[in-house]
């Protein structure tokens, strides 16, 4: 049976290998047989440092991203967050349900506001209430997401729990569906390729991750220059995890069988591997950077958006009434 898919990526800055792998290459497949949403999460972007400038422009580079990816506007809605009002609304109606405890053990919030050199907002803290109001207003089924964000998806079943215990009938079937995260087991955390104990992020240095949009050039010598261990082992399970990763990141663009790619690399040196996985990766994304640059278009993309808004808003509306119908507003 169909289901509801909903997912977000914030646009702050280029998008790397991590996004693709563990988000965007599932969006793809999930986009054909269920309603999928897809947006562009430019209130979460926002909730720290950001370049305000450049900010409508990365909305755009995101929009592009998708599209250059096969995310299909005939298949899937595509949408900017701030579009949609309904989301901050229903971000306030929730954080009216969510014990202040929960947010303080989020992990992503902790790692967040230790990087800050600057002040701590109420945005950053506040930020996985707004992504569970993403996700509820749509009664989403899957959200397809990296690891890193199975957490956020906790608090949010969690919220639509307490919203049903507080203000629903216990027999009554809730008006927030609870949802599940997926994740793509294999490709579901990529590390940085500088340091293979940090998740590949884009807030760190150029070299740490591959962008989508990188040049053929600059992909050998981000991996050429990836950290490696000192004996060249190439297994899934034996190799230490600056392999592993490098290893993950082939088996995600290849789709290769493990087993498969582990016999090729036995016996080869780092260079050998890297080269091979240097040219699966340009191979691979080329296409994707071509098609962006056709997509990149200001006012095609302002098109597409606006068909997105309208189609997420008459749903996300229709439950955002039903919300404070039940909570009790006028
Ligand atoms: P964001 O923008 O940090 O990342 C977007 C997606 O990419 C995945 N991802 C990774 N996967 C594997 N390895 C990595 N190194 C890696 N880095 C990022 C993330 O898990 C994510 O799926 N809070 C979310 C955005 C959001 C959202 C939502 C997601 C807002 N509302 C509702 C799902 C549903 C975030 O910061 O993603």
């Amino acid at each position: 049976m169909a289901k509801t898919i909903f997912s977000g990526i914030q646009p702050s800055g280029t998008l790397h290998i991590g996004n693709y792998l563990g988000a965007i290459k599932q969006w793809v497949d999930l986009q054909r047989d269920n309603q999928a949403y897809f947006c562009i999460v430019d209130l979460h972007a926002i909730t720290v440092p950001y370049d305000n400038e450049h900010l409508s422009d990365h909305v755009l580079n995101a929009a592009a991203t998708y599209l250059a990816a096969s995310i299909d506007p005939d298949h899937a809605t595509i949408f900017v967050q701030s579009h949609v009002p309904a989301h901050t609304e229903l971000a306030w109606l929730l954080s009216c349900v969510t014990p202040l405890g929960e947010l303080k053990r989020m992990t992503q919030f902790k790692e967040k506001s230790e990087r800050q050199k600057g002040e701590v907002t109420l945005g950053l803290f506040a930020y996985p209430v707004l992504q569970a109001a993403d996700i509820l207003l749509y009664q989403t089924d899957i959200v397809p997401v990296g690891e890193d964000q199975v957490q956020h998806i906790e608090l949010a079943r969690d919220i639509a729990r307490r919203f049903h215990n507080r203000f629903e009938k216990e027999e009554e079937e809730s008006i927030l569906t609870i949802p599940k995260p997926q994740i793509n087991k294999n490709t579901a955390r990529i590390m940085s390729l500088s340091n293979p104990t940090k998740k590949m992020s884009k807030s760190d240095e150029p070299k740490s991750h591959i962008a989508l949009t990188d040049e053929p050039s600059i992909i050998k010598k981000k991996i050429m220059s990836a950290v490696t261990e000192t004996e060249p082992v190439f297994s899934f399970t034996h190799s230490g995890p600056a392999v592993r990763n490098l290893l993950t990141i082939y088996q995600g663009f290849s789709e290769e069988e493990p087993a498969a790619i582990e016999d090729k690399f036995t016996g080869c040196g780092y260079q050998e591997f890297k080269e091979a996985l240097a040219k699966l990766l340009i191979e691979k994304l080329t296409p994707i950077q071509k098609k962006y640059k056709d997509k990149r278009q200001p006012e095609d993309l302002k098109i597409i958006l606006a068909e997105g808004k309208a189609k997420a808003e008459q749903v996300a509306n229709q439950t955002l009434i039903q919300v404070k119908q039940k909570m009790g507003l006028l």
